[in-house]
């Protein structure tokens, strides 16, 4: 599959709307455009005095997030417009050279968009056989095929346990370092059939919910696009970013990811420089998690920028 006509449904609309509460005049920044629709809602609520600063890392899904916000801003009505393919652990530098000081509000919507994980292109995917890139940015020169086929086992037993806790970890970095003698790995059904020979299942009925791939895949991808870092340099910078007042949300669609972000601000909040507005994250109604799966593992957790920077 492409993946290129499947449309990516933004996930905890209301939550972010009601904590994050974007208002008129206001400069946002969505550090993940991905297909616009967190974008156009911030974009309706700052209304055309507003600024919105829009990144990705994916050209594609900038532009989408692009055409997205300005369909519906009827003319003249949206804000002032930004979008700037980067990554937003380089959110400093871009603020800096938009001559950006401060801003109101910074929303990170964690992970691929459903199209990406849904084009066998890109090698995201353990349920279609696809090149093994997993690059979300096409300008990494380092992707899955090159990990896999390099790292020594102990270094690919390390990475399974430290991004996934898959927890036979060195059993698949073994029959992976074995396979690969034979010949490069570089399609993922080869991956599949690797990690399913490594565990003794089939590929195609497996015990358990989850396909036992599930857990290489997300950590390749996570090492891949260097995920952790990532959000640990946007959760870092965000206190200088955010104006007196300024909100910082983010949307997790695992237990690694949200226990950074609420250590963060956790931390931030000893250090008198947030109030956390969600005791617990957020997760998605019942009603929001049938009609988008995706959702059903996604959790919100918003803080306030109340005092002076924790650096
Ligand atoms: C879950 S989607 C966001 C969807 C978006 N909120 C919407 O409503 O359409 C995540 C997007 O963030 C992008 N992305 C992932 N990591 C990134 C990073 N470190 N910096 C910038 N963009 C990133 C991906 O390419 C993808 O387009």
């Amino acid at each position: 599959m492409s993946g290129a006509e499947v449309e990516h449904q933004p996930v905890l609309c209301d939550a972010v709307l009601s904590l994050v509460k974007p208002q008129p005049g206001e400069v946002v920044v969505d550090a993940t455009a991905g297909h616009g629709g967190h974008a156009s809602l911030l974009a309706r609520a700052i209304g055309s005095t507003g600024r919105l600063i829009g990144l990705d890392v994916d050209a594609g899904n900038l532009a989408k997030a692009a055409a997205r916000v300005e369909a519906v801003c009827p003319a003249g009505g949206g804000p002032k417009c930004d979008w700037v393919r980067s990554n937003f652990a380089e959110l400093p530098a871009v603020l800096t050279g938009l001559g950006v000081g401060s801003v109101d509000v910074i929303l990170a919507d964690l992970g691929p968009s459903t199209d990406q994980l849904m084009d066998s292109g890109r090698g995201l995917s353990f349920s279609e056989d696809g090149p093994l890139d997993m690059r979300l940015d096409d300008r990494l020169d380092r992707d899955a095929a090159d990990l896999v086929n390099s790292l020594s086992e102990s270094a690919l037993s390390d990475l399974l346990w430290e991004h996934s806790q898959e927890r036979y970890s060195r059993r698949i970095a073994k029959r992976i370092c074995q396979d690969r003698r034979e010949t490069r790995i570089r399609r993922t059904s080869e991956l599949v059939r690797i990690v399913c020979s490594a565990l003794g299942v089939s590929p195609h009925s497996h015990p358990g919910k989850i396909h036992p791939a599930t857990r290489t895949f997300m950590a390749l991808r996570m090492a891949v696009n260097s995920e952790v870092a990532n959000l640990e340099s946007l959760l870092k910078a965000s206190p200088d970013l955010l104006g007196m007042g300024g909100r910082l949300a983010v949307i997790s669609f695992h237990s690694g990811e949200d226990r950074i972000v609420k250590h963060c601000f956790l931390d931030c909040r000893r250090a008198g420089v947030y109030d956390i507005l969600t005791k617990k994250p957020v997760p998605a109604s019942r009603e929001e998690a049938e009609r988008n799966p995706r959702s059903r593992s996604a959790k919100l957790r918003v803080a306030v920028r109340v005092a002076g920077s924790a650096s």
